[in-house]
């Protein structure tokens, strides 16, 4: 298992201002955060990311939300961090997730559901790689 996974806390959630509690939740999980950016990604930028998504109907959608407002990207670290922040984070789908987790707490709905995560330890290493450089990933810390 690895030890790095990929989050967004997405526009919804820096538009309601839960920046700094989704911050906390995540220190609070006991990751470390190796980098992370306040951006306002383009929607070329978020086609990118989400390129896998393409064929299905919500791609404009949750393209044109993701470019709608600012976000914050973060690499995260912790043995087993894909799982430890899916688990954080909870379903995608905010009615389906657990108490206590952050969707629960701070989603709005399916297609604006506070944060993302990475689904696989191939995935965390790609999306890391989308925006951050290896120079920007802080790990001695
Ligand atoms: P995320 O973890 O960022 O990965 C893909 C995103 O697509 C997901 O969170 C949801 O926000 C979004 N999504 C998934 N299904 C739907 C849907 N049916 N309608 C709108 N957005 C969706």
């Amino acid at each position: 298992m690895g030890n790095k996974t990929f989050a967004i806390i997405k526009p919804d959630a820096v538009k309601n201002g839960h920046t700094g509690k989704i911050y906390d939740r995540v220190l609070t999980a006991g990751f470390k955060i190796l980098s992370a950016k306040l951006m306002k990604m383009t929607l070329a930028q978020a086609e990118g990311f989400y390129a896998v998504h393409k064929e299905r109907p919500f791609f404009g959608e949750l393209t044109t939300f993701m470019s709608s407002g600012a976000c914050m990207v973060l690499a995260l670290e912790k043995e087993n961090a894909v799982a430890g922040w899916r688990k954080t984070i909870g379903a995608t789908n905010p009615e389906e997730a657990d108490e206590g987790t952050i969707r629960k707490d701070f989603a709005t709905s399916l297609g604006e559901n506070a944060v993302h995560g990475s689904d696989s330890d191939e995935n965390a290493e790609k999306e890391i790689g989308f925006f951050f450089t290896e120079s920007e990933l802080i790990s001695n810390q």
